[in-house]
């Protein structure tokens, strides 16, 4: 194994005859990129600087860059701000009910104008939502059923939008969200949140929808140029399948991977999208099935080696695959992701280039409110870079 020091670190640990490198690959500063990506929060995302930083070393414009395990679009979005087309996979419909108003923006005056056509004040029956009235004033909750209703016969890219704010408004601090104090990452349980409200001595108060749409809208807006994203963007293919069978992806056709799959059962994509979940009336019980999970080492190498396998084929002869994961605790001790990716390499049909272990500075407010790969157990990212 080589090791390459750079940025001054470096590391001596590694698998299977690979090049090594650890370092601090980009600077992550606090909303830094463009502002469409900072839209919505999701669980277990990655910054932009991340797809960024593979997306200038390895394509050129009007290439095809892959994420099959997509989230909240970061990728896709990346790939479009710099002239490339995204395709983009989720098992998970919100994915694709983030990512395609991400990369298709619509200007600020049609979604006001809208949003003025909408009726939210239609009196709406509140049996079987007492759990969202820990989150929300009764008013509140109203305007957010009747948006809700509306939404799911209107599907404009404008509503689609609107939709896609409306979902990042769901549930967090500050008061340009819906809820009353809540965390923003994830939807806590709701008597999680009938505890945060008696420790805080808090009642959900009014919070009008519109103006909070409209509001976000505007900052998220900040940076677009509408149209050159949406030209690009139009380009874009998304799906909502299994990673390990991307049927809707043609061979060959992708010149970059850069993608982050699921740290075995780290997360619970399903629990902390409940109330997402429920906006869009998606079923979480469907989404407890299909969403992959497991404790099982082994099962996990399976299911990465079938999406491997997957990935290659959609890879360009020649392209790369940039597989980022973390470091985790398994059975109390640490275990390194990345090795077994690499290790899973050559019966996927890829060669590992390298592994770059990417050490992120955090400052103690960083930390605290904007580490978007705050897995537990996780503070750096590692990458295996493949090429078919
Ligand atoms: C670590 S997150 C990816 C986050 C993404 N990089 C971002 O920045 O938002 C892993 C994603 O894998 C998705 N996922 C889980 N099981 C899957 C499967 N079988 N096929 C495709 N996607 C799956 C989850 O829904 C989740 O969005």
């Amino acid at each position: 194994m080589e090791i390459v020091a750079k940025n001054s670190i470096t590391s001596g640990t590694g698998g299977s005859g690979h090049r090594l490198v650890e370092g601090e690959f980009w600077t992550s500063r606090q909303r830094r990129m463009h502002s469409l990506h900072y839209a919505v929060s999701y669980r277990a995302s990655f910054k932009p600087e991340l797809p960024d930083f593979f997306i200038q070393r390895h394509t050129k414009p009007g290439d095809v860059v892959f994420d099959p395990f997509s989230g909240r679009g970061t990728t896709v979005l990346q790939a479009n701000l710099t002239g490339r087309i995204g395709y983009a996979n989720d098992v998970n419909p919100l994915s694709e009910r983030i990512a395609y108003p991400k990369t298709h923006p619509v200007l600020l005056e049609e979604i006001a104008r809208t949003l003025d056509q909408i009726d939210l004040s239609s009196p709406v029956e509140m049996d079987g939502l007492s759990d969202l009235l820990h989150f929300y004033h009764k008013d509140t909750l109203r305007e957010i059923v009747n948006l809700r209703k509306y939404l799911k016969t209107h599907k404009s890219d404008v509503d689609r939008f609107i939709e896609m704010i409306a979902l990042s408004r769901l549930h967090g601090h500050s008061t340009g969200f819906f809820s009353v104090y809540s965390f923003p990452q994830i939807s806590i349980p709701a008597a999680n949140q009938g505890k945060i409200n008696e420790r805080r001595n808090q009642i959900p108060d009014y919070r009008p929808v519109k103006e909070r749409i409209l509001r976000k809208a505007k900052q998220v807006l900040r940076d677009a140029d509408v149209e050159a994203i949406r030209e690009v963007g139009d380009k874009n293919v998304f799906i909502t399948g299994d990673s390990r069978n991307l049927a809707g992806i043609p061979s060959d056709c992708a010149a970059l991977i850069v993608t982050s799959p699921p740290f075995l059962d780290k997360a619970d994509y399903v629990q902390d999208n409940w109330l997402e979940f429920w906006f869009l009336d998606i079923d979480i019980e469907e989404m407890r099935e299909r969403i992959f999970r497991t404790g099982d080492l082994e099962k996990w190498e399976g299911f990465m080696l079938d999406s491997m396998r997957e990935m290659r084929r959609v890879l360009r002869p020649g392209g790369v695959c940039v597989i980022e994961v973390g470091e985790v605790r398994h059975k109390g001790k640490q275990l390194n992701l990345d090795e077994i990716i690499a290790g899973l390499a050559p019966a996927a049909g890829l060669k590992v280039e390298e592994v770059m272990i990417h050490v992120q500075k955090f400052t103690k407010l960083a930390n605290t409110f904007n580490v978007s790969n705050n897995e537990d157990g996780t503070n750096t990212h590692r990458l295996v870079v493949l090429r078919k």
